[in-house]
């Protein structure tokens, strides 16, 4: 028990209690504290002592056990047994390597010992090191007259996570100028969103449009993007805080309007639902709409037309669906009503009369009429047609009829003024109509749910043309009339397109339709891979900002790592199950299971021999690789984790991993039995950074950190950074080392829920990283 109290959360022996600056003043005299140390060290050697019999003991049974081992299982072959122990003792500190490569039948009892035998020997070394750096600390205080400018430091650091301590060893290099007192510098370099891979058509409508820069406007967590298709350029508003679910364009085309759901900031604040009114041209805020008057999520969202656009309304997603007009120059609401209990799809003015609104949704279409500050309800009256579930989507005619397309696939025709619906195209999709869309010359465009298709009407109504989406980019969310004959078209699986009815559908945006954690980055190209829950697997090309490929695996995907030659890549699934990937055919190249559970890590040895997979079964399988990636076979695996592994890096001679579980442990592992590793481990070079806890890194942790808010962590290659994914939706921007207790860093916001990975491209361009819930991966430029 020589943990003295924590400080912050961190604490360090040489800046606590009387462990403290021996010339402080403590209140302790030297003679007192020599003889009380000299006790703690007695204590320390009888401990010792008995840990070392029990050691004997258990070797000797161990010794023993194997001999039963061997005597009944000759065919097996000679255990490596005596190595893994030679291994286990040699070590000073926490260092296990399991090489039994073939568990013999009746092993049950030997598991046991090396359970016993690892925490004896971890807990051995631990005492050893505290006893040797007793001892140092007594003749380093024995010499000591007066006050010393250096602490005595025990050679390591020690941090807190959920009370838990967490003991961190001082690289000998650093040993003698550290300090948990120096600041680490904020990086120089920054952090600015360049490329959003992914749209929002899962849940959201209206979402797409053209504007008269060339760019489409549309959104993904909490960014609203505009892309410059010709010109393969992005622009963001990044005034949103959290998921934006809405979007419409002022007549003027330059206005926008966006808006957003309720939230919870990082400190447990609400951050409110809101519109946020905007210049689409120098991306200024103009006005700040509602916050504190909506509820849930604004979910709708228009400009009147009629009247300049003076006016906008909003349906609030909470349950009585309050549908509210504002005046949103001047931030002033000037109506509101309870639109329906039932869910509101879509509000919209019409066209012509400043004062109609017109809102849809379960088997509703409302005509509403505002008349100072009330707002008076006409039901739309189906009569003797059939009723839908759902009436999806509104668009209006050039004469100022409304057209209703919904979920039976019919399109009703609500002649201007009424609310009685004047002609049918029934049957007009196989399915729902998930979108309709008026084009300048006055035709009109509808978008099938289950059809996927895409039909072109004429005046009457006629069915002109189709197009259909293909299957892989999911049914039609939304559609936007583009330049000439061009059409965007927004799918609901987070795709869109862009096309024409004399031509076919190309997709321009693509992306993850599911919670993402797989993220790695090609060794010398500007690639990168991911993989998700949606079981797919995409190789990105970070400079058309498109997948190279994807592929469709059996399980959900989560980690993935590329070889060192960028040949092949191994995706690691939920399953327990692993493959190979060739990076140039996408062609499955090995497969293995380890366990059944999920593979938070596979990660290739920078030689490119070795690959370690770490499951959530509390084990990191190692294989060897051969055949420039091509050929796998288990040689080990690494025990010693009491949780599941969440994070793994390589030495650079790729004879070491380290490895951080769920209770928050650092272990190392060795390749082979015969170097010896000893107290090397605390001076090894490690080719990437990944683990969250480890000395080089523990300064990211922020103050009343819980251990599990942050996900991953990555380096820059040139050594010089480190950014973290947290699960507050942020990336930090640290420098690296960040060897001191919370460091200072760049945030920055775009994700809408927590950030699972993060990387740097080979070259340090750029860093990319993915988000769980929101499912999108933002590309960022590092200047
Ligand atoms: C030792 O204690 C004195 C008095 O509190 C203080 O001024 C000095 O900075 C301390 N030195 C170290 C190394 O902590
Ligand atoms: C972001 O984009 C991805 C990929 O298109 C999509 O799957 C996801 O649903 C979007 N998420 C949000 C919150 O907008
Ligand atoms: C909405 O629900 C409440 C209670 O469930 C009910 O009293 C009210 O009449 C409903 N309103 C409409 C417009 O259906």
């Amino acid at each position: 028990g020589e943990e003295g109290r924590s400080r912050h959360g961190i604490s360090h022996p040489a800046s606590q209690g009387e462990d403290d600056n021996v010339s402080a003043g403590s209140g302790m005299e030297m003679d007192d504290r020599l003889s009380h140390l000299e006790q703690r060290v007695q204590l320390q050697e009888d401990e010792i002592q008995l840990l070392k019999a029990a050691l004997a003991d258990a070797l000797r049974r161990l010794g023993c056990c194997e001999e039963i081992t061997q005597a009944s299982s000759k065919k097996g072959g000679p255990t490596k047994g005596q190595c893994f122990i030679m291994a286990l003792c040699s070590c000073s500190f926490v260092l296990f390597f399991d090489v039994f490569l073939s568990w013999p039948l009746h092993c049950a009892s030997l598991i046991l010992l090396h359970l016993m035998l690892l925490s004896l020997c971890v807990r051995k070394s631990m005492s050893t090191e505290r006893l040797s750096t007793l001892k140092k600390e007594m003749a380093d205080s024995r010499s000591r007259t007066t006050s010393s400018s250096s602490s005595t430091y025990d050679g390591y650091v020690r941090m807190f996570l959920r009370g838990r301590p967490i003991t961190m060893h001082i690289p000998d290099q650093l040993r003698e100028s550290y300090s948990l007192d120096h600041k680490v510098a904020l990086p120089e370099r920054k952090l600015k969103l360049q490329w959003v891979y992914g749209y929002r058509g899962r849940d959201c409508r209206s979402n797409l449009y053209l504007l008269p820069t060339g760019e489409i406007v549309y959104f993904n967590a909490s960014v609203v993007v505009l892309y410059n298709v010709e010109e393969q350029q992005q622009r963001h508003y990044l005034g949103h805080n959290d998921d934006v679910k809405c979007l419409a364009i002022h007549p003027d085309m330059v206005t926008i309007a966006t808006g957003q759901v309720a939230g919870t900031s990082k400190d447990g604040k609400a951050l409110q639902p809101h519109v946020r009114v905007w210049d689409s041209v120098s991306l200024n805020t103009l006005h700040v709409i509602g916050a504190g008057v909506f509820d849930r999520a604004v979910t709708c969202v228009a400009f009147s037309k009629s009247n300049g656009g003076a006016h906008l309304c909003a349906v609030d997603d909470a349950n009585d669906h309050i549908l509210s007009v504002w005046d949103w120059q001047k931030e002033k609401q000037l109506a509101e009503v309870k639109c329906s209990n039932d869910s509101v799809l879509g509000a919209v003015f019409h066209p012509m009369e400043a004062n109609l609104i017109v809102t849809c949704g379960k088997s509703h279409i409302n005509f509403w009429t505002m008349e100072g500050s009330t707002l008076t309800k006409r039901q739309g009256l189906f009569e003797k047609h059939e009723k839908p579930k759902y009436v999806l989507c509104i668009a209006f005619a050039g004469n100022g009829d409304a057209i209703t397309g919904d979920s039976s696939g019919n399109i009703y025709i609500w002649a201007k003024g009424g609310n009685r619906i004047s002609q049918v195209v029934s049957g007009a999709h196989e399915g729902g109509i998930f979108s309709l869309c008026v084009l300048k010359d006055g035709t009109l465009v509808s978008g099938g749910g289950k059809d996927r298709r895409v039909l072109l009407w004429d005046h009457d109504y006629r069915k002109k043309s189709e197009i259909e989406v293909p299957e892989a980019f999911g049914p039609v969310r939304t559609l936007a009339e583009g330049k000439q004959d061009e059409l965007f078209v927004g799918t609901t699986r987070n795709a869109v397109l862009r096309g024409s009815f004399s031509g076919s559908l190309t997709p321009i945006v693509q992306g993850h339709t599911d919670e993402l954690w797989g993220l790695d980055v090609h060794p010398s190209t500007e690639q990168f891979v991911t993989c998700g829950q949606d079981k797919q697997v995409y190789l990105w090309d970070t400079s058309s900002h498109l997948p190279l490929w994807s592929k469709a695996i059996e399980d959900p995907g989560r980690s993935v790592g590329f070889h060192p030659s960028g040949t092949v890549l191994a995706v690691g699934t939920m399953t327990g199950r692993w493959l190979v990937l060739d990076t140039d055919t996408r062609d499955l190249v090995s497969m293995h299971t380890d366990g059944n559970e999920i593979i938070s890590a596979v990660k290739y040895s920078p030689d490119g021999a070795y690959l370690a997979v770490a499951s959530h079964d509390n084990f990191v399988y190692i294989y060897s690789v051969t055949e420039n990636g091509r050929k796998y076979s288990r040689v080990g695996k690494c025990t010693g984790h009491s949780s599941f592994v969440t994070h793994l890096d390589w030495s650079t001679d790729s004879q070491f991993i380290v490895t951080n579980s769920g209770d928050y442990e650092i272990l190392f592992s060795q390749m082979s039995c015969i170097n010896g590793c000893a107290d090397a481990v605390r001076n090894l070079e490690w080719a990437t950074s990944t683990c969250v806890l480890g000395f080089n890194v523990f300064g990211i942790w922020p103050e009343g950190a819980d251990g599990t808010d942050i996900n991953a962590l990555c380096r820059s290659h040139d050594n010089n950074l480190l950014a973290s994914a947290d699960d507050f939706g942020k990336v930090h921007l640290f420098s690296n080392p960040c060897s001191q207790p919370r460091a200072p860093s760049h945030i920055n916001g775009g994700h809408s829920s927590h950030v699972t990975n993060v990387a740097f491209l080979h070259d340090d361009s750029h860093l990319i990283s993915t988000g769980g819930k929101d499912t999108s991966i933002l590309q960022w430029v590092i200047g």
